[in-house]
C-alpha cells in the first residue's frame, strides 16, 4: 500500500456524510478532511467532534470545516447533501428538491477550481450525478455515483446468510437504478467462479425464493427507514470502500454509476454497472452477462432514470 497525503472534502454533513467520515478516519483513508455544510454551526461541531478521535486512532489526520474554498486542493469530494427521504417516500420523489440543491453545489465546486474525483451519494443518486456532471462539465469518468454499490453489498449479505459463505465470495451485482427498479444479476452470478444456479439447485431454492431475495435487497432501505428514519452506516462503509480504491489506485470493481455510453446499448444517463475504480475515477466499465429477462429489466430501469432525469433538469432550468 502506497503512502498518501490525500485530502477528502465532504459536502453535506448529515448522518450519511458523517458516517462516511467516521468510517474513513477509522480506516486511515486520508490525511486531510474538509467538511462543508449549509449549516456552518453543524459542520464546525462535526469537525470538533471528529478531531477528538485523533489521539485514539493509529493514523493521524487533520480535519477542518469551512466553505467551498476547501475543495480547491482536494483530491476527492464526497457529496451527500440533500433533503432526507421520509418514511413511505421513494428516492425518486425527492428528484426536484435535491436537483435544486445539487445545482448549487455543482456551481460552487466548479467555480472553486476542483480538479479531482467526485463521488455522489445524494438521492436519487444516479440522477443527481447526471445533474452534477452536466452542470460542472467535468469528465464523466471523474464523476461517480455510489449507485448500486450498497445494494450489491446487501445482495451479497443475503446470499451469504443463505449459503453460509462469506459475503465477499459472491460474484454478483445489483445494477440499474439505485432504487425500486434495480436488477440483481442472479442468472450469471457466481460463488467464487462456480455458477450460483448450482448452489440454488443444491439448496432447492425456487425461482420465487430467488425473487424474494431481490425483494429483500431493494426493500431493505425502506425497512431501515421505517425503523430508524434513515440509513447511514451501510452507505458510509460503501463510500469508504470506493474512496479507498480511488486513493490507493486499487482498481477494484464496484457497481458504481457510470454515464452510460453504449453499454447494453444505453446512453446518456448514470446507472449502476460494474466499474473498475482507480485514481482517475472510472477506469473501465464491464457488461456483466445478463439473462434476457434481466436485460429487459435493466433497460427499463435505465429508462426510468432517463425520464426522471428530465424532471430534474426541468426543476433546475
Ligand atoms: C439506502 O439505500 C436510502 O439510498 C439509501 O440505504
Amino acid at each position: 500500500m502506497k503512502n498518501t497525503t490525500n485530502k477528502i472534502v465532504l459536502i453535506g454533513a448529515g448522518a450519511v456524510g458523517t458516517s462516511f467520515l467516521y468510517s474513513a478516519i477509522n480506516q486511515g483513508l486520508a490525511e486531510r478532511y474538509g467538511i462543508i455544510d449549509i449549516n456552518e454551526v453543524n459542520s464546525r461541531g462535526q469537525k470538533l467532534d471528529l478531531e477528538d478521535a485523533r489521539p485514539a486512532l493509529p493514523r493521524d489526520f487533520e480535519v477542518e470545516s469551512g466553505n467551498y474554498e476547501l475543495v480547491s486542493d482536494a483530491d476527492l469530494i464526497i457529496i451527500t447533501a440533500g433533503r432526507p427521504q421520509k418514511p413511505g417516500e421513494t428516492r425518486l420523489n425527492m428528484v426536484a428538491d435535491n436537483a435544486r440543491i445539487m445545482k448549487q453545489i455543482a456551481l460552487q465546486v466548479k467555480s472553486h477550481g476542483f480538479k479531482g474525483v467526485t463521488i455522489i451519494a445524494s438521492n436519487p443518486v444516479d440522477i443527481m450525478t447526471t445533474v452534477y456532471q452536466k452542470i460542472t462539465g467535468f469528465e464523466p469518468k471523474k464523476v461517480i455515483s455510489s449507485s448500486c454499490t450498497l445494494d450489491t453489498l446487501r445482495l451479497k449479505l443475503e446470499l451469504s446468510k443463505i449459503f453460509n459463505v462469506a459475503p465477499t465470495e459472491f460474484g454478483v451485482f445489483v445494477m440499474g437504478e439505485h432504487g425500486d427498479s434495480s436488477v440483481s444479476t442472479f442468472a450469471h452470478g457466481t460463488l467464487k467462479g462456480i455458477p450460483l444456479s448450482k448452489f440454488f439447485a443444491k439448496h432447492s431454492i425456487t425461482q420465487d425464493q430467488i425473487n424474494e431475495i431481490h425483494e429483500r435487497v431493494w426493500k431493505k432501505a425502506y425497512e431501515i427507514i421505517d425503523c430508524k428514519h434513515a440509513t447511514f452506516y451501510g452507505i458510509g462503509a460503501s463510500l469508504t470502500d470506493i474512496s479507498m480504491s480511488i486513493l490507493r489506485d486499487e482498481k477494484r470493481v464496484f457497481a458504481t454509476g457510470s454515464l452510460l455510453n453504449g453499454e447494453y446499448d444505453m446512453y446518456g444517463t448514470y446507472a449502476g454497472i460494474p466499474c473498475v475504480i482507480g485514481k482517475e475515477g472510472i477506469v473501465e466499465t464491464y457488461e456483466f452477462p445478463l439473462s434476457e429477462q434481466e436485460l429487459a429489466k435493466f433497460k427499463k430501469s435505465v429508462n426510468t432514470l432517463k425520464e426522471n432525469t428530465l424532471l430534474a433538469l426541468k426543476a433546475i432550468k
